[in-house]
């Protein structure tokens, strides 16, 4: 089966055709982001005004990169309704319903979140997660853990409380002045670290870490981060910013592992895997992959690769065929603030 996916929940906008869930045949990404860069962050009515302008070239090249694929091999449409930006959202929801009414094709709507988890199943055609398993799903806007039994069977064991660790990670860089998105800027700054200059001095917070649940909380830890630069520029001290970005690199990894960890372990789950715009970090990937848990038990850890992790459609299209339930064209509407499950 032949699916071609939509994506417009932020600042991307992105179509895919993928072949039975598991096979790319064209991923296109549009992104907007130097516009955001110039102001530090997204502005919603600049992201859907860009995406206006190319969700048409970019469905045309998704289609035309998938070679020996026409309109008329393609089976079925699929679009993410929701969660994200109202605006953003409109423009890929109400394209697809169109092109669902024009082509006469059955179209599905997709959570975006739980599209996040089939990254997992388009990193080789030949070995797909074993369920149980647990997940992390962290984005920029959302950071979750969740079992799922199988296909459509997601359980929600917990949730930020507050922040999410991406959005943590974009705070902490605005403060630090490294520029949107944070996550990639404060990654590269703590690369530069030399290891030899261990151990690490500002012992920032890791909330909530032995608390025993699967919540998550980062904004005291972003209230740490600022008023450590606070105190630094008062004491007229120049941060050294490739190790202030490597703890609080640490400290937002930390948090996540040891939950991901331990749910894993209650649930005695097969598979593990990571998902979301923030499971691009290769820390937060090595850490996971090299966790003695990990390397002592049978847990297969699944890690898509960085480009299946930030905002795609070719995880949306691999969730509508694994979630496959088509629902009427004029019934399909965006929900902005729709949970994980
Ligand atoms: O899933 P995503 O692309 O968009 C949303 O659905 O939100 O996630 C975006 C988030 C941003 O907070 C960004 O800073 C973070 O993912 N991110 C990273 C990395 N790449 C993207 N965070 C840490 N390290 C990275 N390498
Ligand atoms: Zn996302």
């Amino acid at each position: 089966m032949i699916i071609l996916g939509i994506e417009t929940s932020c600042d991307e906008t992105a179509a895919a055709v993928v072949e039975n869930g598991t096979k790319i045949l064209s991923n296109v990404v549009a992104s907007s982001v130097e516009l955001h860069q110039k102001t530090g962050g997204i502005i919603p009515e600049i992201a859907a005004r860009e995406q206006i302008k190319c969700i048409i070239p970019v469905i045309n090249e998704a289609i035309k990169q998938s070679s020996n694929i026409t309109i008329n091999n393609i089976d079925a449409l699929t679009v993410t309704i929701g969660p994200g930006l109202i605006g953003s959202l409109l423009v890929g929801v109400e394209t697809a319903r169109t092109l669902a009414y024009v082509w006469k094709k059955p179209i599905i709507p997709i959570n975006h979140l739980q599209a996040h988890l089939y990254a997992n199943w388009l990193i080789s055609e030949n070995s797909a997660p074993q369920f149980p398993v647990i997940a992390l799903v962290v984005s920029g806007g959302h950071t979750d853990l969740v079992l799922m039994k199988n296909h459509g069977k997601i359980k929600w064991l917990g949730g930020t409380r507050d922040d999410a660790a991406g959005e943590c990670f974009d705070k902490a860089a605005r403060v630090l002045g490294l520029g949107y998105p944070g996550g990639p800027a404060i990654a590269a700054e703590a690369e530069k670290l030399d290891a030899s200059r261990y151990p690490l001095a500002a012992k920032l917070p890791r909330p909530m870490i032995d608390d025993d649940n699967f919540d998550f909380s980062f904004s005291g830890l972003k209230t740490a981060v600022i008023n450590r630069v606070k105190e630094q520029e008062n004491k007229r001290v120049k941060i050294d910013m490739p190790q202030f970005a490597f703890e609080i690199q640490e400290a937002i990894t930390d948090v996540l592992v040891a939950k991901t960890i331990r749910a894993a372990q209650k649930y005695q789950v097969k598979s593990i895997l990571l998902a979301g715009g923030v499971a691009a970090n290769s820390r937060l990937r090595e850490k996971l992959s090299n966790h003695p848990i990990i390397q002592s038990s049978s847990y297969q850890l699944f890690v898509p690769p960085p480009k299946l992790c930030t905002d795609n459609a070719t995880d949306i299209a691999a969730c509508a065929f694994f979630n496959y339930q088509p629902v009427p064209w004029e019934k399909i509407k965006v929900e902005p603030g729709l949970r994980i499950c």
